[in-house]
């Protein structure tokens, strides 16, 4: 088995340390990914701070693209070479949520996910003959890594890898809630609050659904720019999104709002600008035991409400319809990469999605 170069993180709230791992085995479900590219998401960040519960120490990195380099004996539908972009969401396909189309919910998938090893609990990765954990059964920072058949999905050899890699968290979140979760229909108005890669993708998911009007929402007034040049019809400050929303739909308030910033403020300001009977889909978060306070009547008149991770991902039939869409041009990736790095470079890299600076820095591999 390959030894890979790999962004370890062995303590919370510590630097990641570059450093040479063992991948493998390769248990008959798997397959070996030789990673090309994988981006900096806010979870990691966020497993980085503590803030998400994971073994360690662990190899993090969600958001990435590679080539198969070995297939497990019982995989029929992946070879080597095959470009893939991975997949966070494995999922068991029996269990009472499988069974009712919710994989996000699958019951083995959110057990063993905090435990940071496959469903069969054992370790792919080890450093020194010990074992090493992987963040959402992945592992992207590192040039190898191993997991489930399932969660490596196939894209076009054409797609360029840095791009495909954006494919598997945040772009697939963002237009998944607009086309998959938010039942937006043609012409409706729309407001995403957050313009980070999320929120530009969920912008995009609302130009593709067909939305009449697309409002973004940023205090980053480049952040706004960006919105604007992706498909954004109008962009404005957080003080003033509740007025230009009813001032777009005769003082009903927007029909959809997709909220990708994570903030008590934008969850609360998402139930003040949309419509009676009107949707919301939230994809940020914050800490699981803080307490969100809403005014109770920003939340009557038939309002819904659905919090989503992963935005209704449906991998396999979605990553690649989104690379293809890509490829001709209806779905701009290009302007969320703000940065191109060596793993070496992956503090800094983080630090500077901390500090707002970047869409998505992507770290490159040979
Ligand atoms: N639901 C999921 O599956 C999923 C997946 C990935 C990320 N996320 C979450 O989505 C959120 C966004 O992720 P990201 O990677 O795009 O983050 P990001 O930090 O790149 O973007 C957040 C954006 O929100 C803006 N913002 C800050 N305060 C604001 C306010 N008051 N009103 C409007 N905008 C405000 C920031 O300027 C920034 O542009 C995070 O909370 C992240 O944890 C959820
Ligand atoms: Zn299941
Ligand atoms: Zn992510």
């Amino acid at each position: 088995m390959p030894q890979a170069k790999a962004a370890v993180l062995r303590r919370a709230n510590a630097p990641m340390t570059i450093e040479t791992i063992d991948v493998g085995p390769v248990a008959p479900g798997d397959v070996l990914v030789r990673i090309k590219a994988a981006s900096l998401c806010h979870t990691d960040l966020e497993a980085m701070e503590g803030a998400i519960a994971i073994n360690l120490p662990a190899v993090l990195g969600h958001e990435a693209s590679g080539e198969i380099a070995e297939v497990g004996r019982d995989v029929t539908d992946l070879a080597q070479g095959d470009r893939v972009v991975l997949s966070w969401n494995p999922h068991c396909g029996s269990c009472f949520y499988c069974e009712r189309a919710q994989p996000i919910l699958c019951r083995t998938f959110l057990a063993n996910g905090p435990k940071g090893f496959h469903f069969d609990g054992k370790p792919r990765l080890t450093c020194d003959a010990a074992p090493m954990h992987q963040l959402m059964y992945l592992g992207g920072f590192a040039e190898y890594c191993v997991v489930p058949a399932q969660a490596a999905i196939r894209v076009p050899d054409t797609m360029p890898f840095d791009r495909a890699a954006l494919i598997g968290c945040g772009v697939m979140t963002g237009v998944g809630a607009a086309t998959r979760v938010a039942a937006l229909r043609w012409g409706d108005v729309a407001m995403v609050i957050g313009c980070g890669a999320v929120g530009l993708s969920a912008i995009q998911g609302c130009v593709l659904a067909g939305a009449g009007s697309i409002i973004a929402v940023d205090p980053n007034p480049a952040r706004r720019q960006l919105a604007q040049a992706i498909g954004a019809t109008h962009a404005c400050d957080p003080a003033e999104a509740i007025d230009l929303a009813k001032s777009l739909t005769d003082n009903r308030g927007a029909d959809v709002i997709i909220e990708a910033a994570g903030r008590p403020e934008t969850f609360r300001q998402s139930a003040e600008a949309v419509r009676p009977g009107g949707q919301i889909v939230w994809l940020g978060k914050v800490s699981v035991n803080d307490e969100v306070p809403f005014r109770w009547g920003s939340l009557m008149q038939e309002k819904r409400i659905v919090r989503s991770s992963y935005g209704g991902a449906k991998p396999a039939q979605d990553f690649p319809m989104l690379a293809r869409a890509y490829l001709d041009g209806k779905l701009k990736l290009d302007e969320m990469i703000s940065a191109r790095i060596g793993l070496e470079q992956i503090n800094e890299g983080f630090a500077a999605l901390k500090r707002g600076e970047t869409v998505r820095s992507v770290v490159m591999f040979p």
